[in-house]
């Protein structure tokens, strides 16, 4: 019988929203799955596309980037330029054959507990979907034989 694939994903939140978000679902006892690894960082304008390029080299299979809704950033337009810089990797990324889904932005307010838990839920199973990622050669081999 066929392992299923467990994927791995780095989740980079925002401190002042999309981390208290994930804190108090965490306080709450709500149950998501452990396939999120959860770096802080001051704001979601602070991500760059090195950090994705880095985190899928090192063998992410899905990156999840959260952040406060628009209007609502500490840094006033912080997440706007997040909102600009996501798709302009997501195609970068397409352009070496990785699946532009594999990163994904997502606007997490500090109330949105239960969001979270259920966006985390569907980001993991649309991970699982696509495999893992292509760069962990032999791991994607695996799983395309299993899966045939
Ligand atoms: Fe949360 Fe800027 S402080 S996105």
């Amino acid at each position: 019988m066929p392992e299923e694939f467990d994927p791995y994903i780095l989740g980079i939140f925002c401190n002042w929203c999309s981390y208290a978000g994930a804190d108090a679902a965490g306080t709450s006892r709500m149950q998501r799955p452990a396939n999120l690894r959860i770096i802080r960082v001051m704001c979601s304008g602070r991500v760059d596309a090195t950090f994705v390029l880095k985190a899928l080299a090192n063998g992410a299979d899905g990156i999840l980037i959260c952040g406060c809704f628009p209007g609502d950033c500490h840094y006033v337009e912080g997440n706007y330029k997040t909102e600009r810089k996501i798709p302009i990797v997501q195609k970068l990324i397409s352009q070496f054959g990785i699946n532009p889904n594999r990163v994904k932005l997502q606007w997490i307010s500090a109330s949105d507990s239960v969001e979270l838990t259920e966006l985390v839920k569907e980001y993991v199973e649309e991970i699982r979907e696509l495999g893992p990622n292509p760069m962990k050669k032999e791991k994607r081999e695996k799983w395309e034989k299993e899966k045939s």
